[in-house]
């Protein structure tokens, strides 16, 4: 059962996380690179998390770790004001110019109350020390009634995510579903959509995100020593040196009370 302390937990090692996500190294590296792994361009990805939105224009947007622009992109044409903020000045070395950049970190977000009527945040919840502070801040610089849009990686199920953690190597945890619906606790969520991006190479993600050859192949290996059942709840094949899984993204549509 997942309890509040559950949430507040999210992270096993919390030394280990801050060594390596936190250092300017792993984020310098990682911005090189990033564009290069395939789901952070996915049209299918970026169409469907779209979908969930119920406006098709906004006065003024935030995205919480922006990155290189992808999602905050997507969002010019539906809004007049887009801001964007990211712990990592390198990710967002080549972020569109009519993005309006600051560096920053989402526990501390550099705005006042309630001006943004959309907030967006794809795929950063697991990089955070305090989830829930950060859920506060996006609660307090949005209008009353404005929308958050989330979407984050989810193990397949529940059940095998520690599994999944280990399989990553991060020393970081994947929230899971239920973690993270507790943590909208004090939003309305409107939508919630599960997407599966099918057959994800990972030579490809492990080429864009592991800068440690020895480390590439322990956790390719890892993968190939995977259970049963996580190998067919991913839908596993292996085929040219390559191994392929299905990624689970949980996406949700919130508002903020009225
Ligand atoms: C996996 S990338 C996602 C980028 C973008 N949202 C996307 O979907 O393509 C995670 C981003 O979160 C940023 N990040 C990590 N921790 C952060 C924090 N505490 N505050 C702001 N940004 C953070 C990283 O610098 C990185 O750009």
């Amino acid at each position: 059962m997942v309890t509040e302390k559950g949430v507040n937990l999210l992270h096993k090692n919390e030394n280990d996380r801050k060594c390596l996500i936190n250092s300017k190294d792993y984020w310098s590296f990682r911005s090189k690179y990033y564009d290069k792994t395939n789901w952070v361009r996915d049209l299918s990805f970026l169409n469907s998390l779209l979908s969930l939105l119920p406006h098709n224009s906004y006065k003024s947007v935030l995205d919480v770790g922006v990155g290189t622009g992808v999602v905050a992109e997507a969002l010019i044409s539906k809004s007049r004001r887009i801001f964007g903020i990211d712990i990592s000045e390198e990710m967002m070395k080549n972020l569109d110019k009519r993005i309006s950049k600051i560096v920053a970190d989402a526990h501390f977000l550099p705005f006042k109350e309630n001006i943004f009527d959309l907030i967006v945040m794809r795929n950063v919840l697991h990089y955070l020390n305090d989830p829930k502070a950060v859920f506060a801040e996006i609660k307090r610089c949005l209008f009353r009634g404005g929308g958050f849009l989330f979407a984050m990686v989810i193990p397949f199920e529940d059940e095998i995510s520690e599994e999944y953690d280990w399989l990553i190597g991060r020393d970081i945890h994947y929230p899971t579903k239920s973690e993270i619906l507790l943590l909208f606790k004090s939003f309305k969520i409107l939508r919630v959509k599960e997407f599966i991006l099918k057959s994800q190479s990972i030579m490809n993600w492990l080429n864009n995100t592991v800068n440690n050859e020895d480390k590439k192949k322990e956790i390719f290996q890892r993968h190939l020593n995977a259970s049963d059942l996580y190998k067919r709840l991913v839908s596993f094949v292996t085929k040219d040196g390559d191994i392929f899984v299905d990624i689970k993204h949980l996406m949700i549509f919130a508002q903020n009370e009225v």
